[in-house]
């Protein structure tokens, strides 16, 4: 069972070498299940679009359907740290970014996550100054989709991966107090996560990060899409959703997940 995990918790046990596991929950129902299989952050993600609306992209979700969804997670929480996602478009000015990071901080997330690189160094430092706790989403940015050309790996040649580390070191220098490394090289994320003193969440990024972070729906064997780094725990649980949310956090923990055919190098 998980119990009142804050940021220095996690800054704590990436301290201590203590990989800790992540996942996407959107209901109140799961989010109680994540908690009794012991995993430590809960994403209110924008993917919700993908797995629940069924939108081929991030790109429709709104505020109001982050709030409803965070609304619902927080109800079901039982001491993990929760995370949402401020969506496409709603961290485009200053007063916007302030005023949606308070509407998700009010409905239950004690961090917000945002995608990009140098560009939200200031926001990254707007929100943090002013008590918000901010997740730096880099590498594969979803909502950056129709600019990136597609659902690929970042950070392949050695200038695109010394630009992602570059930025993630002013990101963490602007007060950023995780960060989230998508679908990039394991060696460049392994290097990310020795250079960064805050926590580095991985998905589709290698084993040697902090922490893991999987989409619900990809655990369960049931994501709209299959890319390399997912792994079906539904399938080796004994007994169902809970013992496949038991697993992935077993995985995670003993450094069993992901393994090498997880990985993009
Ligand atoms: O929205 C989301 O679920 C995410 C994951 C891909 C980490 O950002």
């Amino acid at each position: 069972m998980t119990t009142d995990i804050t940021l220095y918790t996690l800054q704590a046990m990436k301290e201590r070498g203590e990989k800790f596991a992540c996942i996407t929950a959107y209901d109140a129902l799961f989010a109680g299940l994540c908690c009794e299989a012991g995993i430590e952050l809960l994403l209110t993600g924008d993917s919700l679009g993908m797995v629940l609306q069924g939108h081929d992209s991030t790109l429709p979700v709104t505020m109001d359907d982050m709030i409803y969804h965070m609304q619902c997670v927080k109800r079901g929480n039982r001491g993990a740290l929760l995370m949402a996602d401020l969506p496409f478009m709603s961290y485009a000015s200053e007063v916007q970014t302030l005023e949606n990071a308070a509407k998700l901080m009010r409905a239950g997330a004690q961090i917000v996550k945002l995608e990009g690189g140098a560009w939200i160094a200031e926001t990254t430092r707007l929100l943090t100054e002013r008590g918000i706790p901010v997740c730096a989403h880099m590498g594969l940015t979803p909502q950056s989709i129709n600019r990136i050309g597609g659902f690929r790996v970042q950070g392949r040649d050695p200038a695109a991966a010394n630009t992602i580390l570059e930025e993630a070191l002013l990101l963490e220098s602007c007060g950023a107090n995780m960060l989230l490394v998508e679908c990039i090289p394991r060696s460049l994320a392994k290097k990310i996560s020795a250079s960064l003193s805050i926590p580095v969440i991985g998905i589709g990024a290698g084993p040697d990060v902090d922490g893991q972070i999987m989409v619900m729906h990809d655990a369960l064997g049931i994501g709209p899409i299959t890319p390399r780094f997912v792994r079906n725990f539904l399938t080796e649980a004994v007994d169902g959703i809970p013992g496949a949310l038991a697993a992935y956090v077993h995985a995670v923990k003993t450094g069993t997940f992901p393994a090498a055919q997880h990985c993009y190098d």
